[in-house]
C-alpha cells in the first residue's frame, strides 16, 4: 500500500539513539519517501541518524532541542518550519523512561524533571505546529505512550501520570483537530526491545516478559509499521484512538 508519505514532512522526536523507536520510526517514514526532522536532545545521536536517512534520498536534518523547556521547542519548530517547510506529521517519541521511585520516595524535582520531559514536551510541540496544520487543513499526530500510563506503574508515579496525560493530549487535539483535517492518535506500548536482546539478561526483564501473552518483547519496527499507518493520508478516519502494542501483555489470563 502506498502510504502517501512521499514527500511529507515529519517530525520525530527522540531520535537520536541507534536502534531505538526514534530511530525506527524516522527510518520507515523515510523508506516510504517522507522527509524527516530528527529531534533529540542528543545531538550527536540524531545528526548520525539524520545521516544515515539522508542516504535514502530524502532530506532529513538533526535538530538539538531540550523539548522540557518551552522556549527551546519554540525556536526548534520555528527553525524546522523556516528549513523544511510546513510539518504535516508529528511523532512525539521522545521520552525519560526512568521513575522515580515509589511516591514517598518521588522527590518534587524527579517529578517536576520528568512531567516537564514527558508530558509538557508532547504538548509544547503540538502547540506550536497546530496553527500550520489547521491553516493547511492537514495533520497527522501520534503521541507514544506506555502501559504505566494505562495501568499505573509500580515506583513509576511520575512516568504513569506523565503517560496517561499524552493519551488524553491526544484525544483533545482530535477532538479540536477533527475539523481541521488533524488527526490524531497514541501508540501505547509494553515491553519493547532496543537493546537487541541483551535487556533479556535481567531477572527484571524476564518476568515481564512471562507476563506476555506472546511471552516476547516487541521490536520497534512493530511500533514503527504502526505509526506509518497512522500518519498516514489513508487514517483520516481514525482519530483520538489508543491502540496497544503489547503482545497481550494488557490480556487477562488465569
Ligand atoms: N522501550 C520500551 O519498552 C518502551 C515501553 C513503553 C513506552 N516506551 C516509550 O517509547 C518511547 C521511546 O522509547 P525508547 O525505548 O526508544 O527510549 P530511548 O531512551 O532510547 O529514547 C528516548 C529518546 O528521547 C530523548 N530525550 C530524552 N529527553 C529529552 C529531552 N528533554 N528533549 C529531547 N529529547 C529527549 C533521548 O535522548 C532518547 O534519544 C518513549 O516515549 C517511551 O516512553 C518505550
Amino acid at each position: 500500500m502506498d502510504y502517501g508519505l512521499k514527500g511529507r514532512n515529519a517530525i520525530v522526536t527522540g531520535t537520536g539513539r541507534q536502534g531505538a523507536m526514534g530511530h525506527t520510526i524516522a527510518k520507515t517514514l523515510a523508506a516510504e519517501g517522507a522527509n524527516v526532522a530528527c529531534v533529540d536532545v542528543n545531538y550527536e545521536g540524531a545528526q548520525a541518524i539524520a545521516e544515515e536517512l539522508s542516504g535514502m534520498g530524502v532530506t532529513a536534518k538533526a535538530y538539538n532541542v531540550d523539548q522540557s523547556e518551552y522556549e527551546q521547542v519554540k525556536e526548534g519548530a520555528a527553525k524546522i518550519l523556516a528549513e523544511m517547510g510546513p510539518v504535516d506529521i508529528l511523532i512525539n517519541n521522545a521520552a525519560l523512561l526512568r521513575g522515580g521511585g515509589r511516591i514517598q520516595k518521588t522527590t518534587v524535582e524527579d517529578w517536576k524533571n520528568l512531567i516537564r520531559i514527558d508530558l509538557d514536551g508532547p504538548w509544547y510541540w503540538i502547540r506550536e505546529l497546530w496553527d500550520q496544520m489547521v491553516e493547511r487543513q492537514y495533520g497527522r499526530i501520534v503521541n507514544i505512550s506506555s502501559i504505566a500510563g494505562v495501568q499505573g506503574g509500580f515506583g513509576q508515579a511520575n512516568y504513569s501520570a506523565a503517560k496517561a496525560g499524552v493519551i488524553a493530549l491526544a484525544k483533545t487535539a482530535a477532538l479540536e483537530g477533527a475539523r481541521h483535517g488533524i488527526v490524531a492518535n497514541t501508540i501505547t506500548l509494553g515491553v519493547v526491545d532496543t537493546s537487541g536482546g541483551r535487556i533479556l539478561e535481567s531477572e527484571m526483564f524476564q518476568r515481564i516478559v512471562a507476563q506476555v501473552a506472546m511471552r516476547k518483547m516487541g521490536e520497534p519496527i512493530d511500533v514503527a509499521t504502526l505509526a506509518a499507518f497512522l500518519v498516514s493520508e489513508q487514517c483520516k478516519y481514525i482519530t483520538g484512538q489508543n491502540i496497544h502494542v503489547m503482545g497481550g501483555l494488557d490480556l487477562f489470563t488465569y
